[in-house]
């Protein structure tokens, strides 16, 4: 099958059609990489794009580990309006059919780059998260890390309990090295694919973006679905879907369900 990109409505049903049978004939080993576009529908902004994140703050500024040890208030002011957000989230369709695949044993593993819980919440079992959690907070003098309070008129920025010095969340911030046990998981899964779902990514991370290479180079196929194009596109993708994550993943479950002989 060649490289397709393919664009809502025209060849809508003939993509989900071309997921759906990839996804069936892989018999269970799908694995699907995350990104900030899945949980956009929760309510949480992503990071890229139009009304991103990084449109209103720059990333170098707020998501390096430098300069939030050089200035920890002034990221806890972003840190604080993001993880407010997060705390109020609820799991959305995304989530919910990503959580179903694997209940039908579809799906073995998400790895996530989100760190906000929204693919445990709603029944995910397999997750492996990426970049970190924003559940647990983590003190950079003396190594403690406990759950994460609420941050709703909780003191800003939050301090450690032990040593006083000024808390981060434990997610991975650009010049962080990805929690070794992720990365080794991840890559052992994308390497064993026989399909990944790329769902909701820019690609422009790494190594996160690596992955569905792994599955390319390990002879598997990848499937990305995103509103817009991404570096994967035409390249490493075998067949991107243009188009929001909610619709396509419902439609190509549905298909499955035929396919299978369960709908
Ligand atoms: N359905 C499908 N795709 C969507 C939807 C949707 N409903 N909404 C947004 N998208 C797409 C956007 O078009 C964009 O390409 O999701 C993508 C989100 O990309 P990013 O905001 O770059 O998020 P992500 O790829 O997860 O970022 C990776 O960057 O800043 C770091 O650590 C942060 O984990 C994050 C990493």
């Amino acid at each position: 099958m060649g490289k397709e990109i393919k664009r809502y409505p025209e060849a809508l049903t003939r993509a989900f059609t071309q997921a759906a049978e990839m996804i069936v004939a892989a018999s269970g080993r799908v694995v699907c990489l995350t990104g900030a576009g899945v949980s956009v529908d929760s309510g949480i902004p992503a990071f890229r794009g139009s009304q991103g994140l990084w449109d209103r703050y720059d990333p170098l500024e707020y998501a390096e580990i430098d300069n939030f040890r050089r200035n920890p208030e002034k990221v806890w002011g972003m840190l604080a309006e993001m993880l407010i957000v997060v705390e109020r989230a609820v799991p959305n369709q995304t989530h919910k059919t990503l959580a179903e695949f694997e209940e039908k044993g579809w799906l073995q593993a998400v790895i996530t780059q989100n760190v906000d819980g929204l693919h445990q919440a709603a029944g995910a079992r397999r997750v492996i998260e990426f970049h970190g959690t924003s559940r647990n907070l983590v003190c950079l003098e003396c190594d403690w890390s406990w759950p994460r309070f609420s941050l709703v008129d909780s003191r800003m920025p939050p301090r450690c309990r032990r040593c006083n010095a000024i808390l981060k969340p434990d997610v991975v911030f650009f010049g962080e090295q990805i929690p070794r046990p992720a990365l080794l998981e991840a890559t052992a899964a994308a390497e064993q694919a026989r399909v990944m779902l790329v769902v909701g990514t820019s690609a422009n991370v790494h190594p996160a973006a690596e992955m569905p290479v792994l599955t390319k180079k390990a002879g598997g196929r990848v499937i990305e679905i995103n509103l817009e194009p991404t570096p994967l596109s035409g390249r490493v993708a075998d067949l991107t879907i243009l188009g929001p994550a909610a619709i396509g993943l419902s439609e190509i479950m549905q298909i499955c369900e035929r396919i299978a002989g369960h709908g």
